[in-house]
């Protein structure tokens, strides 16, 4: 199956199916974790290592909020050194051809993505990412930061420590990927990078405004797309009930969504 999507929920069962769960969990309050592997090419994580070996980093805290200044201790591309342009528009490009992020993000816009690294005893502790942000270079347009992604750029044997954790109502959900793969997770969220202990942790991080702004009704259109590609793979194009679940796919995101 394209995309999976971890509905980190009671016992792991999905939510749509379980009698019992009380209706709240249907709503925001849930989180969606969904990881997307081999979003880079091996040949594309190098070059990009390759650009970022000889970059101008520097502090991350140009880029955070008052709060979060505060526990953040990581070192960051500046937004418009060549280097994170170049770098961003071929994440971009390829993101844009990446079927399970826009089924799972349902983006309207994306920032250009950053690019941050986290050397030994470097960490990120708990914080809420900004929810309005300005589009560098843009003359001040603003975005609402809906969906949150990390590119991971080191592979994990390269680095002890640096764990990204994400928090909800029924705990922490701890994400460490290979080179390559990607994370993509609330923006609405509480979460850290955990102290890298060894080595070092380099990633791309960017924020998107979604058309559908409802963490839930994004989960539940993304949940049913992932069914449908499924039914069409076991029963074909063909049934009146297929061609009926994608009517409904769209007749809920024309509800939903807000260009
Ligand atoms: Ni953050």
């Amino acid at each position: 199956m394209p995309g999976f999507a971890q509905t980190q929920g009671p016992g792991g069962r999905s939510r749509y199916h379980t009698e019992s769960a009380p209706l709240h969990l249907l709503t925001s309050e849930r989180i969606m974790l969904v990881q997307i592997p081999d979003v880079l090419t091996p040949e594309q994580i190098r070059y990009c290592r390759e650009r970022l070996e000889s970059s101008p980093w520097v502090d991350g805290r140009v880029t955070a909020g008052d709060l979060a200044a505060k526990s953040k201790h990581n070192l960051q591309l500046p937004v418009d050194s060549a280097e994170a342009r170049e770098l961003g528009e071929l994440i971009l490009t390829v993101l844009g051809g990446n079927a399970t992020y826009h089924s799972a993000a349902l983006p309207l816009r994306v920032l250009p993505p950053m690019f941050n690294r986290y050397d030994t005893a470097m960490t990120f502790g708990s914080h809420v990412d900004n929810a309005i942000r300005t589009v560098p270079g843009s003359g001040g347009m603003r975005i609402r930061a809906d969906v949150s992604s990390t590119l991971f750029l080191s592979d994990p044997d390269e680095y002890e420590g640096g764990e990204l954790v994400i928090k909800d109502l029924y705990g922490s959900h701890t994400v460490k990927l290979p080179a390559g793969h990607m994370v993509v997770y609330p923006s609405s969220s509480l979460h850290e990078v955990t102290p890298v202990t060894k080595g070092a942790r380099w990633a791309s991080f960017f924020w998107a405004q979604s058309m559908v702004k409802d963490d839930g009704q994004r989960s539940m259109l993304y949940e049913l797309d992932l069914a449908i590609i499924d039914i069409r793979q076991r029963l074909g194009d063909d049934q009146a009930s297929v061609l009926a679940l994608v009517n409904h796919y769209h007749n809920l995101l024309r509800r939903w969504a807000e260009l």
